[in-house]
């Protein structure tokens, strides 16, 4: 086997790494994992089948990943910046913390968990805003091996119930409140509220944001202020963790009505995150990486927490949203901290497009080196938009394909390294092997063809089981195409062999670069009494990628009208949360049904794009007269 360095420099070293990856997996990963701590080494690199699946990376080694985020970059580089914290009003104070203090901090929250009872293999919830907590208590949580499920904070009180009673969770830890923009949102509140629907929290910690009244429960809340006064000081050892012992839970939607929890374990998703950083963004130490996303999302796990800080980078963390104070808060926040690395969504670029140039005046964007992109397919105007005005024209995109599921980048450009084309994420990652099948599950060889994308063997970072339910994740990922990995996407391979990421190919909307189940979409509206029946489909938007569509029966007698549309959008926003509103709601007496009652999403998704003339045959529904009536009031919506 030949020797190729951790970090890719050139596209002769990536085809040399990419073909050692599939031809010798695993002399290729241990040496690609003896760049990290372990407490015991491994005695088995992969063991594996898709069947059930089962899925073992590193079997036998002994870790913690919170001693590769901190502990070993605490002793080489303490002073170093781990995190940068930039508050939503700008004016307030910028708060840092070196990878000495971090860990200090992590090591005193891990002990007021201890406090609270929490043990290794305990599930903790966490709802909070983007405040240097949230991050702490994360990684306070993977310090001690309680398993870790961080919930977006935009969703519902009813989501949150439903997420603590799948993973049972003994724990919650909130803020009062958040700040998003002019907005401040009492994440408290909707705690109290969730837990009035589950038995299965004992303790919550409440970190003080903003100050405001906020009603405490004396016999189940705590504050962290207090609780982290209460505890020493001291280091805290970090408990040692089997490779394939779970790290985490995160809920993402599927094709069903309910949230799957995506298992991640330890040593896999730790090598994965790294490598995967370090490699596509070209991290160099000591550089400032600024991820827009949320840590409620995966991309905020991965390229916040866990890759940037197990690389010994300096990870800005940004509680606001990038049009306050105005559109240019991004690049202000660029120049103020010397970012080197920025990585955001498509639907945020799409968005700061629509403000030209003038938030670009007076800012110098000179410590930007790369630029990446994820979330979304990205369209060509916002690619080239994003290099031009961020990038002035030069600095490299990456388009970094991947999923919740996948833990990590699979398919991407290396920055710099190996080309780039606007619109295509490009080329698999070393030890990705994209298959393209058809509906019948062909294998599509060669260039210039289109299928459903499937991944041929496991690589460390991906999931490995449902929380709670081992068949949903067979059924949802493995069952589709026998000895693949399904990942619900459609693709192409262009002549180049570059991937092209179209879009989902099942009932999942990508909306604002937000993961959304149609069928989650329409169990919220129908809850509403005056509701008979829903379909919800997606339809292209300009900002947001995917807006909301949603075809709604109403009972007989009631008058159709924006009191209820506007009920139904409350419905939902209870139910999910605001994300998942309809953008438009068409009241409708019927939905076209084939004649075994199975809704005909394909001819409501045509209508809902404004495609009429290509709707196609109808003949076979049930009731054809039902797709021109529903046409007549789309076309006055
Ligand atoms: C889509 C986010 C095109 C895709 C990391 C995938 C993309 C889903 C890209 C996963 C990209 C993500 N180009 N599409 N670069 N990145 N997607 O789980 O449809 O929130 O299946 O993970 O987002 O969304 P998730």
């Amino acid at each position: 086997m030949k020797h190729y360095p951790y970090q890719i420099g050139t596209m002769a070293e990536y085809q040399t790494a990419y073909a050692e990856s599939l031809n010798y997996p695993d002399q290729f990963w241990s040496g690609i994992a003896e760049n990290f701590v372990w407490h015991r080494k491994w005695d088995k690199v992969l063991d594996w089948n898709f069947k059930e699946p089962a899925i073992r990376w590193f079997e036998g080694a002994q870790l913690n990943i919170t001693e590769n985020c901190l502990d070993r970059h605490a002793a080489t580089a303490p002073d170093r910046l781990a995190l940068v914290w930039e508050p939503n009003h700008p004016q307030e104070a910028v708060r840092r913390y070196t990878y000495a203090e971090l860990l200090q901090a992590v090591n005193q929250c891990a002990r007021v968990l201890l406090a609270m009872g929490v043990q290794k293999g305990d599930r903790v919830c966490i709802y909070m805003g983007m405040v240097p907590e949230l991050a702490i208590a994360t990684l306070a949580c993977a310090r001690i091996g309680a398993i870790h499920s961080v919930i977006f904070g935009g969703f519902s009180a009813q989501s949150i119930a439903d997420r603590v009673e799948d993973a049972q969770a003994s724990f919650v830890i909130t803020c009062d409140r958040a700040y998003r923009g002019n907005k401040s949102i009492p994440l408290k509140a909707v705690v109290d509220e969730a837990l009035l629907k589950t038995e299965s929290v004992k303790k919550v910690l409440v970190y003080q944001r903003t100050g405001e009244a906020c009603a405490m429960d004396a016999s189940r809340d705590l504050w962290w202020h207090e609780a982290m006064e209460r505890v020493s000081t001291d280091f805290l050892p970090a408990t040692v963790m089997d490779a394939e012992d779970m790290l985490f839970i995160l809920y993402t939607s599927g094709s069903t009505g309910k949230p799957k929890g995506v298992v991640h374990t330890c040593a896999g998703y730790m090598v994965w995150t790294n490598y995967t950083f370090v490699n596509v963004f070209q991290y160099r130490p000591g550089q400032v990486h600024f991820c827009t996303a949320d840590i409620g999302w995966i991309t905020g796990h991965s390229y916040i927490l866990y890759g940037p800080l197990s690389a010994g980078a300096t990870s800005l963390l940004f509680e606001g949203i990038p049009t306050y104070p105005d559109a240019g808060r991004f690049w202000d926040i660029c120049d103020k901290h010397s970012v080197n690395i920025l990585y955001t969504a498509p639907t945020a670029i799409r968005s700061l497009m629509s403000f030209g140039d003038g938030p670009f005046e007076g800012k110098s964007l000179n410590s930007l080196e790369v630029l990446g992109s994820v979330g979304e397919p990205i369209n060509e105007e916002a690619w080239h938009w994003y290099q031009d005005k961020a990038g002035k024209g030069t600095l490299p995109v990456v388009d970094t394909w991947w999923q919740t599921e996948t833990g990590g980048i699979l398919i991407s450009n290396l920055a710099g390294v190996t080309p780039a084309k606007p619109s295509f994420a490009t080329l698999p990652l070393p030890g990705i092997e994209p298959v393209l099948v058809d509906e019948q599950g062909n294998r599509l060889e060669g260039p210039n063809v289109s299928g459903n994308l499937c991944i041929a063997k496991p690589w460390p970072g991906m999931l490995r089981t449902t929380y709670g339910d081992h068949e949903r994740c067979r059924t949802n990922y493995f069952s589709a195409y026998k000895d693949l990995y399904f990942t619900g996407d459609g693709c192409l391979r262009d002549e180049n062999g570059f991937y092209r990421i179209t879009g989902r190919v099942d009932d999942v909307l990508n909306v604002s670069g937000h993961r959304i189940g149609t069928a989650e979409v329409e169990n919220a509206i129908n809850l509403h009494h005056e509701v008979v029946e829903s379909a919800v489909v997606g339809y292209p938007h300009d900002i947001k990628g995917q807006g909301i569509f949603a075809y709604v029966i109403a009972s007989s007698d009631i008058k159709t009208d924006d009191v209820l549309r506007q009920h139904i959008l409350n419905a939902v926003t209870k139910t999910i949360g605001a994300i998942a509103k309809p953008d438009k709601i068409l009241f409708v007496k019927g939905l076209p049904k084939t004649r075994s009652g199975k809704i005909m999403r394909r001819i409501l998704r045509k209508i809902a794009e404004g495609e009429y003339a290509a709707i196609g045959d109808t003949t076979t529904l049930l009731d054809p007269a039902v797709v021109e009536e529903i046409i007549q009031s789309a076309k006055v919506l």
